[in-house]
């Protein structure tokens, strides 16, 4: 299991400590909302903020696209320094060539999907992916509450996923905490992205340990066998 730390809610004025401190406190990756104000009623970051997380970290750099017509920002993203690149399939109509174009340029091709977009979305793009991002919050806000509905389609597409002999990993973002990331394990995600990391009075490390500590206590629950019915 990986932590991406999601920096929508790292206090910006100490960006470069707050990452920093993220990285030493253990977490896999740097997750990068990018929202444009049009696809959510947010707006936050470009490509300069991505190439400042670039430099501050040798983590992986994730950026998730919150904006419509992607295909238009990817090259400047990757130039940027985004090792990942995620796209919401309900903002770009050619999801098959926006994910080749990711390829093309040198980063790792991620399709994203509302709580509402059905996971048959990516079913006949699963082999252009490295990632599917579930989102668990409708995007555009940090500090949502998680929607367990959501988790069916976790379970969708792991099932999909290996049935097919694939290594694309599920990505749950929004909402992800110590209750639920033990949630979204059982289900089937792989990397859990989580603001929880910079909110965290007792600081980055104890937050991440405690983060990991659930998702070891769901990957156990995971597997062992479920209770007879009835039992
Ligand atoms: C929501 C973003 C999430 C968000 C997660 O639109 O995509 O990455 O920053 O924040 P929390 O963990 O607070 O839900
Ligand atoms: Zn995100």
């Amino acid at each position: 299991m990986k932590i991406a730390a999601s920096i929508l809610a790292a206090d910006l004025g100490r960006l470069v400590e707050e990452i920093r401190a993220a990285e030493q406190g253990g977490v896999d990756r740097v997750h990068v909302d990018v929202m444009d104000g049009r696809f959510v009623p947010n707006l936050t970051f470009g490509p300069v903020l991505v190439e400042a997380v670039r430099r501050a970290t040798r983590l992986p750099v994730d950026v998730h696209l919150m904006v419509v017509e992607p295909e238009r920002l990817l090259e400047d993203f990757a130039r940027a320094g985004a090792d990942r690149i995620s796209v919401h399939v309900e903002a770009t109509p050619h999801l098959h060539r926006t994910l080749r174009t990711i390829r093309a340029l040198g980063a790792s091709p991620s399709a994203a999907l509302n709580p509402a977009t059905p996971p048959e979305m990516v079913e006949w793009v699963l082999r252009e992916l490295d990632s599917v991002l579930v989102m668990t919050v409708n995007p555009g806000f940090s500090g949502q509450e998680f929607i367990p509905d959501v988790l069916p389609k976790v379970r969708w597409l792991r099932e999909r996923i290996l049935s097919r002999g694939l290594s694309v990993e599920i990505e749950v973002d929004g909402g992800i905490n110590e209750a639920t990331a033990p949630l979204t394990v059982r289900a089937g995600a792989t990397v859990v992205a989580a603001s929880a990391v910079f909110r965290s009075p007792d600081g980055a490390t104890r937050a991440v340990s405690r983060l990991r500590e659930a998702l070891r206590l769901g990957a156990q629950a995971a597997a062992e066998p479920l209770p007879a019915p009835g039992a």
